[in-house]
């Protein structure tokens, strides 16, 4: 059994997906903590209405990033897990909590990386007048935002889109390509050749 730990800073449905299509798919994994950097994080109630363990690593306790990294990392470590998901996770991780967990944390991105890291992506990209946007997910490297890709979805923008409507649809397909990157790593069908993610088995890392 896999075991898996998910980073989460407020609503967690990206989590709630992880954790119900595990349960459902009868993944060879568990979700042994979530853990949050907010004590408010909504993510939290369903964590702890399933049974999952859950603690709290508040950014604001720690006067320094390094500090707080290395707080978050001791709580991890505490959870020994195979696989680390950020899963709307929003802080900046330091290279040595990253390098930690090389290989081994994911995350997932509401933009077709590598257009449009950091913030507002959805608004950034109807500016930018964009056709079609997207989901990525990833291995987390030191660059925020970047990494080999593992999966991403693709979104066709309509004239009549606004930011709500657009994240709306983006959200819905992140559900969909989060827990089947997640499922596919922990049944070891993952493979990482430098930028590159592939599946040992050629399915699609495309979903449009
Ligand atoms: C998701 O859209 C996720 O892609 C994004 O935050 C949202 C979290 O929603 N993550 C980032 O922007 C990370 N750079 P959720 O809490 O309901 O899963």
């Amino acid at each position: 059994m896999k075991r898996i730990v998910i980073l989460i800073s407020g609503r967690g449905s990206n989590m709630q997906a992880i954790v119900q299509a595990c349960a459902e798919q009868g993944w060879p994994a568990r979700v042994v903590a979530v853990i949050a950097n907010r004590a408010d994080a909504q993510g939290l109630d369903f964590a702890r209405q399933h049974g999952i363990a859950t603690a709290v690593v508040e950014h604001t306790a720690h006067g320094s990033r390094a500090g707080f990294d290395a707080a978050l990392a001791h709580a991890v470590d505490a959870c020994a897990p195979d696989l680390v998901v950020l899963a709307g996770f929003m802080r900046i991780l330091g290279a040595d909590f990253v390098g930690r967990y090389a290989g081994r944390l994911m995350n997932i991105h509401p933009s077709l990386l590598p257009a449009f890291p950091g913030l507002h992506t959805h608004r950034r990209a109807l500016e930018a007048g964009c056709k079609a946007v997207g989901a990525t997910v990833h291995f987390v490297t030191a660059e925020l935002d970047h990494g080999p890709i593992v999966m991403q979805s693709v979104v066709p923008v309509h004239p009549s889109d606004d930011e709500d409507r657009l994240s709306a649809r983006v959200l819905a397909t992140e559900h969909v390509i989060y827990p089947l990157s997640v499922r596919w790593f922990v049944e070891g069908q993952l493979r990482i050749d430098g930028a590159r993610v592939a599946h040992t088995a050629g399915a699609s890392q495309i979903w449009i």
